[in-house]
C-alpha cells in the first residue's frame, strides 16, 4: 500500500501569513503543500502565481506540490520549475500535446502529476500511464474551495486503481476536493493515497485539523 500523506491546499490559508501557515502544517508533520495556480480561463478564478510560489519557497522546505489549472500549462511548467515546484500537476484537458508537456517537466527533473477532471474518462490516461509519478483526481470541479465531494468519484478511484494494478504500476492517486476526516476512508478504501484538502486543514485550528486527518490515517492503516 502506498503511503498515506494529507496535502494541505493553500488556497485556503492565509495569504498575508503565508510563512506562518507553512511553518504550522510542517510542524503537525506534513511533509507536502498542494499549491493551486488558477488562470481564470481554464477554471473561472485566478489564485497565485509563480512569485508568490518562489517567496514560499524561501520560506519553506517542504515539498511543493504545484496544480496547474491553466489553459497550455507547457507555457508555464518552466516558471513553475524555477519559482521552486517539486511535482508539477497538468491537467488532460488544458494539454493539446499532453505527451510533450510532460516531457517538458521531465526534462526540467520535476516529478509529473497527470490531472483529471470529474468528467473526463480514465481512458485519457491510457498512453501517458507509464510516464507519470502520480494521477491526481479532481473530486469536485477545480476552480474553488470548499465544494462538495462528488460521490461518483469514488468508482471512478477503485477503476483508476485497478488500471494501474494491472498494467503493474506503483503510481499513487492523489484526489482534490471536498475532503474532511470524515469522507476520507471511502477514498482511501478506493485506492487513493495522497489527501489534498484545503478548507478541512486552514478553515480553524491548523494544526489540530492536520491531527485528525493523521488519527484517521493512523486508524485506517491499523
Ligand atoms: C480546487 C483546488 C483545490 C482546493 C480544494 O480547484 O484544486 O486544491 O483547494 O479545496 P477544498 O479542500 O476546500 O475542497
Ligand atoms: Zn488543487
Amino acid at each position: 500500500m502506498d503511503k498515506i500523506e494529507l496535502l494541505p491546499s493553500v488556497l485556503s490559508a492565509d495569504f498575508t501569513d503565508l510563512g506562518r501557515d507553512l511553518k504550522e502544517v510542517e510542524k503537525a508533520g506534513v511533509r507536502t503543500v498542494h499549491i493551486d495556480v488558477m488562470d481564470g480561463n481554464f477554471v473561472p478564478s485566478l489564485s497565485l502565481g509563480f512569485p508568490v510560489i518562489a517567496s514560499m519557497r524561501k520560506a519553506s522546505g517542504l515539498f511543493f506540490d504545484v496544480h496547474l489549472m491553466v489553459e497550455e500549462p507547457g507555457r508555464y511548467v518552466e516558471m513553475a520549475a524555477e519559482a521552486g515546484a517539486d511535482r508539477i500537476g497538468i491537467h488532460v484537458e488544458a494539454c493539446r500535446h499532453l505527451h510533450r508537456t510532460i516531457q517538458q517537466i521531465r526534462a526540467l527533473g520535476k516529478e509529473v502529476c497527470v490531472v483529471l477532471n470529474p468528467a473526463t474518462p480514465l481512458t485519457a490516461l491510457e498512453y501517458v500511464l507509464g510516464d507519470v509519478d502520480t494521477v491526481l483526481l479532481m473530486t469536485v470541479n477545480p476552480g474553488f474551495g470548499g465544494q462538495a465531494y462528488i460521490p461518483s468519484m469514488t468508482e471512478k478511484i477503485r477503476r483508476l486503481r485497478g488500471m494501474l494494478d494491472t498494467e503493474g504500476l506503483s503510481v499513487p492517486i492523489e484526489v482534490d476536493g471536498g475532503m474532511k476526516p470524515g469522507n476520507v476512508r471511502q477514498v482511501l478504501d478506493a485506492g487513493a493515497s495522497l489527501i489534498v484538502a484545503g478548507s478541512s486543514v486552514f478553515n480553524g485550528r491548523i494544526g489540530e485539523s492536520v491531527r485528525e486527518f493523521q488519527r484517521v490515517f493512523a486508524e485506517y492503516s491499523a
